[in-house]
């Protein structure tokens, strides 16, 4: 076990980075934990922008703000949460982000942010730093980090699990005590060992889950480790049914999925068939390209089922003649191109994919979750700004905003907060004669969780399909666990592991609601 630092933070994109720096402001040891290097972030692959604050002659108001958000959530967003986030959020993004950091917003001729309008949005507020905003905050972020004295980075660790006291006490008496959250086990791929990382607080931070689906704008690290370690330590977890689907990622079969913005639809680009008919207004005729993402991803997935096509197409033609795609949409370009497709003459091949997670770890105002000692900041907690369906370019904003919250509700915490005696908490113990990890079958058992995900739990529902799916995955479940316990330990084991549990988390939260609502959609 190592004594550790006042606050663990877990995960290094927007919401562990502001929770880090802001507790280390105050004057708290922190340690920032990133299972990649620091960067290696869905933050990083945000191309889309975050909620600014807009200027005065755009006429928005929290109030306008709390609205659009309220209509994307379908009735269950929670609204001192949404309240929070619609007052607190642009005032903070624009003095931390661009006042405090430096981050290279796109500017106005004064020299200010240059809010833009957005679909879905009443009002010109989303900043945006051409088409890659998250690389754009997380490379400012890395560097605050970076250079904070009270902030040691640790990277290329990965979450094994959150030590629990009493779970991972010596001391049987202590199994009479409430739950308490002393920090986590981390595994060091480098070396093949696990340590105790204690911690007066611990922050989790560990993103998003959407690799678990076969076609995801997400980044292959995206495993839901930090939602499967609070779960096992039985944090309560909510809303797992309502998985958000972009509506257009770069389909290039063989390759991983790239987003394609939905800035571009938002400055006028059609979707179409193989023929280059545009079909949105069979589905939704007054809002066409510029209908919420689930309507949209839903037509996408209609149309391809008719045709039989693997994707359907996104065409710049509109934009081209207006816009400096070049200019405008650097990393969209550059992602066609390295495929080939030049989207000036050439239309551009797009499927839906699993992109964000509007489910998560049921976290308050502040970040607490219902663990004593356990904080969670960003796509891993469910603070309910997002309902049933997440309004674009709210979730960097929400990280922000709570990872700051949880921070300081942390370091208020700390004068109560003793740090556990090593000496009462068990050691990590390895398997005696562990197996080797197959990679094989690890590669084989992620495409069955991808695509059973994928077909049964995916953009449209059944319960038939899903109990296919829970079926399917429990037994899988079974051997991935026993093999957990007899093999020795990976970064590739420990995210199946996460991976499995979550998909069930999924299932079974999607089979419990037979109400379709925002992007849980069931047919039956
Ligand atoms: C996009 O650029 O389309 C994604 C923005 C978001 O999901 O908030």
């Amino acid at each position: 076990m190592t004594r550790g630092a006042d606050l663990l933070v877990l995960g290094g994109g927007i919401a562990g980075c502001s929770a880090a720096l802001r507790a280390a402001d105050l004057g708290a040891s922190v340690v920032l934990v990133a299972k990649d290097d620091l960067g290696g972030t869905n933050t990083s692959w945000a191309q889309g922008g975050i909620v600014g604050q807009a200027p005065p002659e755009a006429g928005d108001s929290p109030t306008l703000l709390a609205s659009d958000i309220e209509s994307a959530g379908a009735g269950l967003c929670r609204t001192e949460a949404v309240r929070l986030l619609a007052e607190e959020g642009p005032g903070l993004c624009r003095s931390f982000l661009w006042e405090r950091l430096g981050v290279p917003f796109d500017l106005d001729g004064n020299g200010a942010p240059a809010p833009t309008a957005e679909a879905a949005h009443s009002a010109r507020r989303i900043y945006h730093a051409k088409d890659a905003t998250g690389l754009a905050i997380q490379s400012a972020l890395n560097e605050a980090v970076r250079r904070h004295p009270n902030i040691q980075v640790r990277e290329r660790l990965c979450l094994v699990d959150l030590i629990t006291s009493p779970h991972h006490c010596v001391n049987p008496v202590r199994v009479y005590d409430p739950i308490r959250v002393h920090g986590a086990f981390l595994f060091d791929p480098a070396t093949g060992e696990v340590e105790g990382a204690l911690a007066r607080r611990t922050l989790l931070a560990t993103g998003g889950l959407g690799y678990l689906y076969l076609h995801t704008t997400n980044p292959p690290s995206a495993t839901g480790d930090g939602l499967a370690a609070a779960y096992r330590a039985s944090a309560r977890i909510v809303n797992c049914e309502y998985v958000q689907f972009h509506p257009t990622a770069l389909y290039v079969p063989g390759k991983p999925r790239t987003l394609l913005t939905e800035a571009l639809r938002g400055e006028g680009a059609h979707l179409v068939n193989r023929k280059g008919e545009r079909f949105m207004a069979k589905y939704d005729p007054d809002h066409l390209e510029l209908a919420p993402r689930d309507v949209v991803s839903r037509a996408i997935f209609q149309e391809m089922a008719v045709s039989g096509e693997a994707s359907v197409y996104l065409d710049l033609a509109p934009l081209a003649a207006r816009l400096d795609l070049d200019s405008h949409f650097p990393t969209v370009m550059a992602a066609c191109r390295a495929e080939g497709i030049n989207p000036h003459h050439q239309l551009i091949p797009v499927v839906p994919a699993a992109h964000y997670f509007c489910g998560g770890v049921l976290v308050d105002m502040e970040g607490r979750t219902s663990l004593p000692g356990l904080f969670a900041a960003g796509e891993v907690a469910c603070t309910g700004v997002h309902g049933a369906n997440r309004l674009a370019s709210t979730s960097l904003l929400e990280g922000l905003l709570w990872g700051f919250r949880g921070a300081e509700a942390a370091v208020r915490e700390l004068a109560e907060a003793p740090l556990s005696e090593p000496g009462e908490l068990a050691q990590w113990r390895k398997p005696e004669e562990p197996e080797p990890t197959d990679p094989l079958l690890i590669d084989q058992d992620w495409g069955l969780i991808r695509s059973t995900l994928w077909n049964y739990a995916g953009i449209v529902r059944t319960g038939a399909r899903l109990v296919r799916a829970k079926a399917d995955l429990h037994y899988l479940n079974h051997r991935i666990e026993r093999f957990y316990h007899e093999a020795s330990l990976s970064r590739e084991l420990l995210e199946l592991r996460s991976g499995i549990l979550c998909a069930r988390l999924i299932l079974n939260a999607a089979l419990q609601n037979p109400e379709s609502r925002g992007c849980h959609y069931r047919v039956d």
